[in-house]
């Protein structure tokens, strides 16, 4: 088994490569294991001997919640920590979060918190949480309407990554993690920005060995930043890329309309527009990433939607920011900078983009 290292702020988190089978060992000290509804249906058909192994012969321990956001919130959170309690986990209880983000950002909140902080594994389903969700210590739940409104940096111990987990998951789901792909190729990965352009059609096969690349190199853009800024005082800002347009998007439309990846997608594709308009991205950068996102067919005009209802959904994300919002622009690849910028301009940009 392959396995990197990263040391996120004095702790090792380790990224296993594996395999289904390695993903699904546990130690003796039986685990227990967080998944949702979908993931528990797909995976038990899908790869019966390996899931069977763990799951169904150790049902005991075993919790399942719905699938989708809403089991970010309390309920589900004390749902695991209740479960813990029952079966009589102490403080050396290891949780192993099996799905998608959700699953992952669940599991690693309650590890977080029970009995002030337990072990936790993440095995992550989806590419979303393999190249993002899942690794890089933020854990995050959703309150009083808002998404990732409380949470926790706690790094898992390990994240084990299959990527043939990916077999399963719905097309939707996967252009949703390769915008995230693209996110960090543009961050700082020129290898992986000519994969992307160069193997369209093996990427979208998802050819296995094509996926392990994407996969192992996205985590390693991301690995960079975190190591450097865990607890994001400075440069995690930049994983943001995309992302301030890509949430206001997302909160106007209603969550689900636009995927996370389609709505960062277009968010990335408006980080590149306003940059021009300020007169800091390279116009030339500025159309390869235009010609990359429409080569993997993201919407990147949001018809129909509200300039100025996007710009108030920003305003209200700015509370969680202490009052200011702040743009990831990119000069041009690997050059990227977070500022404010001025009302009308964002409101242009918004303009253009509808
Ligand atoms: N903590 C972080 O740093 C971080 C970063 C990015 C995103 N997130 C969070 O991640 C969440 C989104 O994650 P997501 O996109 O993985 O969504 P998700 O967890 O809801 O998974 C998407 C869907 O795919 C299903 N699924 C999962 N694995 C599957 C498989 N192998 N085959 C078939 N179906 C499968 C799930 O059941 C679900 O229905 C959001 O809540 C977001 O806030 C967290």
């Amino acid at each position: 088994m392959e396995h990197l290292d990263f040391n996120l702020a004095g702790k090792t988190s380790r990224v296993v490569f594996t395999d289904i089978a390695g993903c699904l060992e546990v130690p003796e000290d039986l685990p227990l294991v967080v998944t949702d509804q979908n993931v528990y249906d797909v995976l038990s058909s899908s790869f019966d001997q390996a899931y069977r192994g763990l799951v169904v012969n150790r049902g005991a321990y075993l919790y399942r919640v719905a699938s989708g956001e809403k089991a970010k919130e309390w309920q589900s959170i004390a749902g695991v920590l209740q479960r813990g309690f029952d079966i009589g986990l102490g403080r050396d209880a290891l949780f192993i979060g099996l799905g998608g983000g959700v699953v992952t950002d669940l599991t690693a909140f309650a590890a977080s918190v029970y009995m002030r902080g337990c072990r936790v594994i993440l095995v992550p389903t989806t590419l979303l949480a393999m190249v993002d969700a899942a690794f890089g210590g933020k854990t995050g739940m959703n309150f009083g309407g808002y998404k990732n409104m409380v949470g926790t940096f706690y790094p898992a111990e390990e994240v084990r990554i299959a990527p043939e987990f990916l077999r399963t998951l719905p097309e939707s789901e996967y252009r949703s993690g390769l915008a995230e792909v693209i996110k960090s190729a543009l961050l700082d990965d020129p290898q992986l920005l000519e994969i992307l352009e160069d193997r369209h059609d093996q990427v979208m096969a998802r050819n296995p060995g094509v996926l392990d690349e994407l996969v192992r190199r996205s985590i390693a853009v991301k690995g960079r930043i975190v190591e450097a800024d865990l607890t994001e005082t400075g440069i995690r800002a930049y994983l943001n890329l995309g992302h301030t347009f890509g949430h206001a998007l997302e909160a106007v439309t209603g969550f689900g309309t636009w995927t996370h990846g389609e709505a960062v997608a277009w968010g990335i594709q408006r980080a590149m527009r306003l940059g021009i308009l300020l007169g800091v991205t390279d116009e030339q950068y500025a159309r390869r990433v235009e010609d990359v996102l429409n080569r993997y067919g993201y919407r990147l005009a949001a018809r129909g939607v509200d300039p100025a209802a996007l710009f108030e959904a920003m305003k209200q994300d700015k509370k969680k920011q202490s009052g200011t919002v702040r743009f990831v622009l990119q000069r041009r690849l690997a050059k990227t900078m977070v500022q404010p910028v001025p009302d009308p301009v964002v409101m242009q940009c918004l303009r253009e983009g509808c």
